[in-house]
């Protein structure tokens, strides 16, 4: 018989809650032993005591279960940095195993929860932190061990998906599907972290854990929301034969260096992330053995969270009877990212320039000057004295870019730079 400690009873630990108490039975054939919640840590005790039919036991103070002697697996679903890193760890110092949910707390405390959780012979595991449903974590850390993943793309925001594919698909204003998305639940009343992508880069760092085999640092993951995207761009993409995707990117290059972002980007329309649409996360990547490969499904929701997170309580309870030595091999040392400036991409510009002889040469001059090549180009006329001019060029370093960009800002014939857009 295993005890379990929940932490948090909001949607998904009320999700995780009744599946174990419905489906107890089945999970007992399954793993071969009993799976008991002892006590359930709540802000409101009267109001989840009355919401669960079962005799279980609410306590006001999350202490008292991580303290609790007969506790075996503590399970947080708080969610935010504090007070849950603190009850991680002081539950690991307890000698209890973790199941969590929490990437904000494993993307900025991983390092130190897992050094701690092995010198304390005890387990975490993290499924529900990633992409709700899809069990990447697993899938990275078993199924996917022979290889060396060169590149992985994920969509892993189901919200910025979800405004995306209604601009592209409806030909809606991003400030529109927010407060529409907002309005239906999609999207949080504060809605910048999903937006500014800081969500997505949490999510990234633990993948990149996993892939490159080290912890990486958040803040060394270069971050860019969907806010300056705009309507013109999307249909320039389509126009083009792309789609443009908030993509979390990883690689790990032959000179052994490892490139780690988040930014809207431009894909080929034909690539299976660009068939990815509304509140769906995918991960796609391409591993040295596998090839190409990608998981599909709902990144959010209280039953597919709660599909990753009683796997995890399942699979704790079934490495901790074969006393599994792979599920605690996790590697515990930090690798730099490579800065954005040295990263290389094509790039999508849009500008706006004045419609006059020479400005193509003026174009050509700066970017040619920024050792920048142009793949393709071309002009719209949007006014008297105006005219628009999309290019694609080839793969550039960002530092070139930059300075291509900086050039034509200040030369004559080009009124603004509209759009800048990564192309994979
Ligand atoms: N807010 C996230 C999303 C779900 O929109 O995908 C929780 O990680």
């Amino acid at each position: 018989m295993l005890n379990i400690g929940i932490l948090g009873a909001g949607t998904v630990g009320t999700g995780v809650i009744n599946v174990l108490h419905q489906k107890s039975l089945e999970f007992e054939n399954k793993i071969g032993s009993p799976i008991k919640v002892k006590s359930i840590a709540v802000k409101n005790i009267e109001k989840h005591k009355s919401s669960f039919s079962d005799n279980l036991i609410f306590t006001d103070k999350p202490e008292n279960v991580v303290n609790d002697p007969e506790i075996d697996i503590i399970v947080e679903l708080i969610g935010g940095e504090y007070p849950a890193k603190d009850l991680i760890i002081q539950a690991i110092k307890n000698g209890k195993h973790i199941v969590t949910a929490n990437k904000e707390v494993i993307s900025k405390h991983g390092y130190e929860i897992f050094n701690l959780a092995k010198k304390m012979g005890v387990l975490v595991y993290i499924e529900g932190s990633v992409a709700g449903g899809i069990p990447i974590i697993q899938t990275l850390k078993r199924d996917l061990i022979a290889n060396k993943v060169n590149s992985l793309m994920g969509i892993i925001n189901g919200t910025t998906n979800y405004i995306l594919t209604e601009m592209a698909q409806k030909k809606r204003d991003f400030s529109e599907v927010l407060q529409e998305a907002q309005k239906l639940g999609y999207a949080e009343a504060d809605p910048t972290s999903d937006i500014e992508a800081y969500d997505a880069t949490y999510k990234l760092s633990i993948i990149v854990s996993l892939i490159f085999g080290n912890h990486v640092k958040v803040e060394e993951i270069y971050r860019e929301g969907i806010d300056k995207i705009s309507i013109r761009d999307i249909e320039y993409a389509q126009k083009l034969g792309y789609t443009i995707k908030l993509l979390a990117i990883a690689k790990h290059h032959d000179d052994g260096s490892y490139e780690a972002r988040v930014h809207p980007t431009m894909i080929n329309s034909e690539h299976p992330l660009a068939s990815v649409n509304g509140a769906f996360n995918a991960i796609w990547l391409n591993g040295d053995c596998v090839g190409d490969f990608m998981l599909y499904g709902k990144g959010a929701g209280q039953l597919p969270t709660t599909s990753a997170v009683v796997a995890d309580i399942l699979n704790l309870a079934i490495d901790i009877k074969a006393k599994n030595i792979l599920a605690s091999s996790e590697s515990h040392d930090y690798i730099k990212i490579a800065p954005i400036e040295k990263i290389t991409s094509k790039y999508y510009v849009r500008l706006s320039t004045a419609d006059q002889p020479g400005v193509m040469g003026i174009i050509g001059r700066d970017l040619g000057l920024s050792e920048v090549s142009i793949n393709s180009l071309w002009q719209a006329n949007t006014g008297e004295d105006t005219a628009e001019i999309v290019l694609i060029t080839h793969p550039v370093t960002e530092a070139n870019m930059n300075k291509a960009i900086n050039l034509l800002k200040s030369s004559e014939g080009i009124k603004q730079i509209n759009s800048l857009i990564r192309v994979e």
